[in-house]
Parts: structure tokens; sequence; C-alpha cells
């Protein structure tokens, strides 16, 4: 399908819940570790596709504070490859001009992932392209309960907390979700971005994540220019 990109309307933060590397794997006979590698290397091309497109922030869902449960040496292999996601992906966002930033918990990610993290954001800190926002160990609850900690501990007198304030509190100042997008054809949120989602427009594509390519998105898009987004206003 020929699109006219010129009539696309672009979301400014997108988010993605990346799903479905372990059944791409098993389809064609793979381990789940395999999966994981596969959508690793997607992500690195889709990423960088995505800021192209003139996205400002992408918010990528890599590892939930829930996925801890998962079998070890499948946590294991997913640690590991977040060690070393640095070595790729510096060279290729430094090129590109893409910012990082990381979202969630340190408890219990090795001390080689912090480290790696902490390079990633290092080494980006200037750039001033797209925001790439990793949700590593990050649960939409576990964040609020963060913020609401950190409100406490800061003495913030009740009746000064609005919704602007509360916002200062999460993770990372973002805008909020324009386009939530999940992969793999499951129909729910999963503990991402609870706060941030709260008016963005979902986007459910059947397709799974190691193969969510440039079309997919660009689909996505045309799909997202289509949706009246209304805000609890009455429609004109
Ligand atoms: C997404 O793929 C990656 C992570 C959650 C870390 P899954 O591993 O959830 O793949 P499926 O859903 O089992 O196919
Ligand atoms: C959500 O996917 C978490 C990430 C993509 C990081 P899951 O595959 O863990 O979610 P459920 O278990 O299907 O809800
Ligand atoms: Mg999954």
């Amino acid at each position: 399908m020929d699109i006219d990109y010129s009539k696309l309307k672009i979301p400014t933060h997108v988010g993605i819940i990346v799903d479905g590397n372990g059944r791409w794997a098993k389809e064609r006979g793979l381990t789940r570790l395999q999966g994981h590698d596969a959508g690793f290397e997607n992500m690195r091309k889709i990423a960088l596709y995505i800021q192209s497109r003139g996205v400002k922030y992408l918010s990528l869902y890599i590892f939930s504070t829930e996925n801890f449960k998962r079998a070890a040496d499948e946590v294991g292999h997913l640690m590991s490859l977040f060690a070393v996601m640095g070595k790729r992906l510096i060279p290729e966002f430094m090129e590109n001009n893409v910012k990082v930033v990381f979202s969630g918990r340190d408890d219990p990610l090795p001390e080689k992932v912090i480290k790696a993290r902490e390079e990633m954001v290092a080494a980006t800190a200037n750039n001033t392209g797209c925001v790439v926002n990793f949700c590593m160990n990050y649960g939409g609850r576990a964040e609020i309960v963060d913020a609401v900690k950190k409100i406490i501990r800061a003495g913030e007198d009740p009746d000064s907390i609005t919704e602007e304030v509360f916002h200062n509190y999460l993770y990372q100042d973002l805008p909020d979700v324009d386009l939530m997008i999940r992969t793999s054809g499951e129909l729910r949120l999963s503990n991402f971005m609870l706060w941030q989602n709260s008016y963005a427009e979902f986007y459910f594509p059947k397709v799974k994540f190691p193969d969510f390519h440039e079309a997919d998105f660009d689909q996505a898009i045309v799909e997202y220019t289509s949706r009246d987004r209304r805000f609890g206003n009455a429609k004109a």
C-alpha cells in the first residue's frame, strides 16, 4: 500500500510492549532464548526507523517486574543480553543522535546490567534527537508506589499534590503516551505505564515482535491518524 506520509499524524510518544518473542521462536522450532535474540535485533532496527518517522519519545517495555518469575535460564539470558546491549546500541544511537533513559527498579537487577544501563545513559546524555526509554524491571504499579514514597520523603504538602506535581515524581519526565502498540495479538497492558497510558490510543497488531517491521509501524501510524482523540470533550 502506498502511504502519503505528509497526511499522517505523528504521535509524540510511542510505547511498545515488546511481545511474542517466545512464540515466534516456537513456530520456527527455535528456543525461546533465540526468540529473544531475534527480538533484540529487530528492536535496534525498528527504534531507528521510528525516530526517522519523527517520533520524539519511544518507550520500549523489554522486561517487567513480573518477568523475574520466568525460568532461571530465560531470565539469565535476558540479563546477559541487557548487559551487552550498549555495545551494539551506543554507536548506532550516537550516530543517530538518540538519547537513552531507563525506567524501572534496580533491585534485583544484576550489577552488570546496572552498569550497562548507566553506560548507555552517560554516553548518550547530550544527544538531542529521539529519547528512547527502556522499561526494564519496570512495573506501572511499582512506578506509582515509588512516586508516592518519593512524595512522602520529600515532605510535600498533601494539598499541593496535583497531577502535574505527581508527574514530577515518576521515573522519567516524559509526555503521556499517544500511541501504545502491543505486538503478538495479546489484548492487555500487563502493567505497562499505567499513569502515562491514560489517554493513549491502543493498537494490537497480530505480528510477533521479531516480525514487527517498518511497514507494520507505518500501518500503526495510518490507524493512529484515523483515530478521533477527544480527551473527554464532546464531539463538535
Ligand atoms: C517478549 O516476548 C519479551 C519479554 C517479555 C521479555 P515473550 O517472551 O513474552 O514472548 P511470548 O509472549 O512468550 O511469545
Ligand atoms: C509484558 O509481556 C512484559 C514485556 C513485554 C516486557 P509478558 O509476555 O510478560 O506479559 P503477559 O504475561 O503475557 O501478560
Ligand atoms: Mg509474552
